[in-house]
């Protein structure tokens, strides 16, 4: 028997850092995400009232699930955009979570004859360096980069800065910044099209609460 649940839009919430900025800009969409959101264990979150469903995913994930449709729409940094390239809308910017992608290093750095390069962004810091003409090996680190020049695994890391405070914290400079970094709203193609008018309203809430703030 099918069940007679309402189509829900499918939202995919990155957990962690961006989703406490992405909660505030929905608030101040006029959708009202309960507060004890902000710290449930739980991933997949009804809202009927609003018409929609929470996916909590790791941020990194966003996009996959976005692209294979199990959320329509989700809210991914541009960092994972770039590095995940997937075949989804990027609708909007939502100017929240504000960072950069750099090039860092310690403050003695020097060229070598054999470069390496440590980051979580493996396709992005190819790519950068590929575009400089400047050969080098690219390691693939899960976190923690800063470590990589500190103790010797790389003499370059890629990776984003926000305050600059762990730069800070661990003696090593900010040499080059490949790209800024915000959040974007993304949407499956085929949602896009199916629940147009859903995702178009929730888009037009969104602009209207982000040009408010401005
Ligand atoms: C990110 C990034 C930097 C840090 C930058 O790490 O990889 O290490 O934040 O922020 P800041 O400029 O404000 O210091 P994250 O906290 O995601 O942890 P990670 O070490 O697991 O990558």
């Amino acid at each position: 028997m099918s069940s007679a649940k309402p189509d829900l839009l499918k939202v995919a919430m990155p957990k962690g850092r961006i989703y406490k900025q992405a909660s505030k800009l929905f608030r101040a969409a006029g959708l009202p995400i309960p507060a004890d959101f902000d710290d449930t264990r739980k991933l997949v979150i009804e809202l009927p009232e609003v018409g929609m469903e929470f996916i909590m995913a790791k941020p990194v994930d966003v996009p996959t699930y976005v692209e294979y449709g199990v959320a329509d729409i989700g809210v991914v940094g541009k960092d994972v955009l770039m590095e995940e390239d997937k075949d989804v809308y990027e609708l909007l910017d939502l100017g929240i979570a504000k960072c950069r992608m750099s090039v860092i290093g310690l403050p003695d750095w020097k060229p070598t004859i054999h470069p390496r390069v440590a980051t979580k962004y493996p396709n992005v810091a190819s790519q950068y360096f590929r575009e400089q003409g400047q050969q080098v090996e690219v390691i693939k680190l899960n976190g923690s980069i800063e470590l990589a020049p500190l103790i010797g695994l790389a003499d370059r890391i890629v990776d984003m800065v926000e305050t600059g405070q762990t730069l800070r914290e661990n003696g090593l400079v900010e040499m080059k910044e490949i790209f800024g970094i915000t959040s974007r709203l993304i949407a499956n193609r085929v949602s896009y099209r199916m629940k147009n008018e859903a995702i178009q309203g929730l888009c037009d809430r969104l602009q209207s609460a982000i040009a408010a703030k401005v």
